[in-house]
Parts: structure tokens; C-alpha cells; sequence
């Protein structure tokens, strides 16, 4: 997110101004304290609780160990909160747990950082890969700006990410390279399902298959695969074509893909046999744009798709919906909402596969989630004209 207002300071008598980053929109902080090794943990805390931003000029890895003080001082203080609280539904404790998360975010988000618009981050012990984490998350930039630890260290995990790759079983274990801030797949479960739902008959003759919000561009590679002539995939995000992009030229497979930039649906009046859609899962609101994948404001995009659904599929067609009931477990969106939106769009469904989640949330006994998560379950439903 672009500020117009640059954030401005003072150090050792002479006055600065940078630019603010904030990915999520972290509003320009309007006290800077120029911090080094030297401030201790409860201080920072306490001057980052008051909204001071703490612009660090010490050592890089001081900085992450500060980082982690604060975030510990914080789990603390919210523990003991939940302590004295009466015990919450679980969608009350859906959302007690973002407004918890949001305000963890904002707090150690003022540990900040300066660079120049080289993305040099001149402090002791940084590490090289800060240039081209920096570079791949944000691109060039005309002079310097700050932002914080938490981002920069974001940004560097989504380029060892992106270099390292996640494996795709689904996919023969070819290797999809998430950019930052695009849906990475690495909860695999669904692409095995995915890879091993039957196939329409209407796919063999017609040969046409969409992928709708395709981001790393998984599912049209997995669809191209599994023999698919010629697949439309789709993206409201220009980083996310982008990346879909580069994964189906990495698999040979850009002369059978063509990507679109599209709400939802691609453009023109073509008719598909096979229409995939891996909507964000929880109906709520994103706190930021990297989250916009996750959270989808009164399932907007699910909806969109069941509706446009049958207006586009070729007779026999089918539509695939890759759904968690998480939010079901959450009680943010019911089974009988669901199948409501389902049959109101002129649809039936013709089957469905289940998955359950493998990932180490799943069975994290501490997260505030985990009633709910330890129930989820991930379905492929193949829907088709009623
Ligand atoms: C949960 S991610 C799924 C990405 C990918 N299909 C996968 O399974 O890994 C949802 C994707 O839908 C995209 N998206 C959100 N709203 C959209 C819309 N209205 N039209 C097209 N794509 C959209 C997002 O940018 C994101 O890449």
C-alpha cells in the first residue's frame, strides 16, 4: 500500500523522511523512536503499546530476538485476559481471536526498519537475501523507506519459499514457486483430491476446462495434466497471473494454458466442460490483501460462482467447488446456507470427496482454533445443472 505522507524523524540532530511500507495498510506512525541493542525488551514493549515506532539501528539478529520478546510479552498479556474472560461460542472466538490477531500485528509492527532504494538494509549482521526478498516482494523503488520487521522477515520467507518451492504430489511432485503475497498450496490435500475426482465425459469431446482465481496457477497445471485441451484460468491479482505465468512455462504447459485477467469468469460467451474454483474458505472480512486469499467478505466469490456457474458449463458439464466446512465448525456459514446457494443457482450436486486436513494446525492443541480445526474437513463437490 502506497502512503502519500512520507514518515519523518529525527537522529542525532538531523531531520529524515522515508517513505512507509505497510502491506496491510498499517497506518504512518506519528512517534519514531531511534532504537538500538541497548533498549530492553519491557521498554520497547511498553513504547510500542503507547504507538511509538521503534526504528532499529543495532544488530539484525538483536532485532528478530527483540521482535520475538515482544511477541511473547503480548501472548502473555492476552493469556491472562482469556483467564479472567467467560468462555465464547466458537464464532465469537473466530472473531475475539483476529481482533487479538490484528492488534498483535499492530503492536509488533512498529519495530521497524530502514532502507535505501537499493533495498540495502545497512545493519549490522543483515543478512544478502534482504536485496532480493525485498525486490521480489516490492519491486524497484525510486528512494528510501521504512518498514517493518515483521514484513521484511515476511517477505524473506516468501522468497526462500518461492526459491525452495512446495512439492506437489498431485502434480508428480513437480514443484509450484509461490510469489509473495500469491496462495501457496502448501495444504496439498485438496490437489489430491482433485487429481483423483472422475473426470467428466463432456471433458474428452469438448475439451475446454476454467480455473477460477487461479494464484500460483496450481490447479490449471493439475488440470492441463490431467488432460484438459485447453484451460482458462483466471485472476483478479496481477502477481498471481504473473506467478501462474511462470509455473505453467516451468511445467511446458503454456501453450494448453492461457491466463485472464477476470472477475471470476473469463471473458466472451464459451462454454466449458470442467469449471474448477478454489474460493477463500472463511467468510470475514481481510484485514489486508495477502489475506484476501483466506477471507472472503460474505463469501462474495463462492457465491459469484455457484451462480455464474451453469450459464457457463457445456451440457454434462460439471463445476468443481474445493470447500473446508471450517467455517461451518466457526458457525459463520451453515451446511444448509450452503446447499441453499447451491439449488437457488439452478444446480445439483453430483457428488462429493472428502479430505481431512493434514497440516500442523490441525492437531495444535493451543491454538485458539482448534475445536473448530480438529473437525475440518475438505471437500471437492461436483456440482452440475439441475
Ligand atoms: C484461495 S486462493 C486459490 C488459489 C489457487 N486456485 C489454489 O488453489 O492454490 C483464491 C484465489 O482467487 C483469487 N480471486 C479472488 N477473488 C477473485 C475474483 N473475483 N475473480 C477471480 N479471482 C479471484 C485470489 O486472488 C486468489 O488467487
Amino acid at each position: 500500500m502506497v502512503n502519500a505522507l512520507p514518515l519523518t524523524w529525527d537522529e542525532q540532530g538531523v531531520a529524515h523522511a522515508a517513505r512507509w511500507q505497510s502491506a496491510s495498510g498499517a497506518p504512518l506512525p506519528k512517534r519514531v523512536r531511534v532504537v538500538d541493542d541497548t533498549l530492553n525488551a519491557d521498554t520497547a514493549y511498553k513504547l510500542a503499546c503507547e504507538g511509538h515506532a521503534l526504528l532499529w539501528r543495532g544488530d539484525y539478529h538483536q532485532a528478530r530476538q527483540m521482535l520475538t520478546a515482544l511477541a511473547h510479552r503480548i501472548d502473555k498479556a492476552r493469556a491472562r485476559r482469556k483467564l479472567a474472560a467467560a468462555p465464547l461460542g466458537p464464532a465469537q472466538a473466530f472473531h475475539q481471536h483476529r481482533k487479538a490477531q490484528a492488534e498483535r500485528a499492530r503492536i509488533l509492527g512498529l519495530l521497524v526498519m530502514a532502507l535505501d532504494g537499493q533495498h540495502t538494509l545497512a545493519l549490522r549482521r543483515a543478512p544478502e537475501s534482504v536485496k532480493a526478498a525485498a525486490q521480489a516482494a516490492i519491486g524497484e523503488q525510486t528512494g528510501p523507506y521504512v518498514v517493518s520487521l515483521r514484513e521484511l522477515l515476511g517477505w524473506m520467507g516468501a522468497w526462500e519459499w518461492r526459491q525452495v518451492g512446495v512439492a506437489v504430489p498431485a502434480l508428480g511432485g513437480a514443484c509450484i514457486h509461490p510469489h509473495y503475497g500469491v496462495y501457496s498450496p502448501v495444504r496439498g490435500e485438496y490437489l489430491d483430491l482433485l487429481a483423483e475426482a472422475p473426470l467428466p465425459p463432456a471433458l474428452k469431446a469438448h475439451g475446454l476446462a476454467y480455473d477460477i482465481g487461479t494464484g500460483t496457477g496450481v490447479i490449471a497445471a493439475l488440470l492441463a495434466r490431467r488432460g484438459a485441451a485447453r484451460v482458462v484460468a483466471t485472476d483478479v491479482q496481477a502477481t498471481a497471473l504473473a506467478n501462474a505465468m511462470e509455473t505453467v512455462q516451468a511445467l511446458g504447459l503454456q501453450h494448453r494454458v492461457e491466463l485472464q485477467s477476470a472477475d471470476l469468469f473469463p471473458l466472451g460467451s464459451e462454454r466449458a466442460a470442467l469449471i474448477v474454483c478454489n474460493p477463500p474458505w472463511l467468510p470475514a472480512r481481510p484485514s489486508s490483501p495477502i489475506e484476501a486469499a483466506v477471507y472472503d467478505p460474505e463469501s462474495r466469490m463462492l457465491r459469484g460462482f455457484l451462480e455464474g456457474l451453469g450459464a457457463r458449463l457445456v451440457p454434462g458439464g460439471e463445476g468443481w467447488l474445493i470447500l473446508s466446512d471450517l467455517a461451518e465448525h466457526l458457525g459463520l456459514r451453515s451446511r444448509a446456507e450452503l446447499e441453499g446457494w447451491i439449488a437457488g443457482a439452478g444446480l445439483r450436486v453430483l457428488g462429493r470427496l472428502d479430505t481431512r486436513p493434514r497440516h500442523g494446525k490441525a492437531q495444535d492443541a493451543g491454538d485458539p482454533l482448534h475445536a473448530a480445526r480438529k473437525r475440518e474437513v475438505t471437500s471437492v463437490w461436483r456440482l452440475g445443472a439441475a
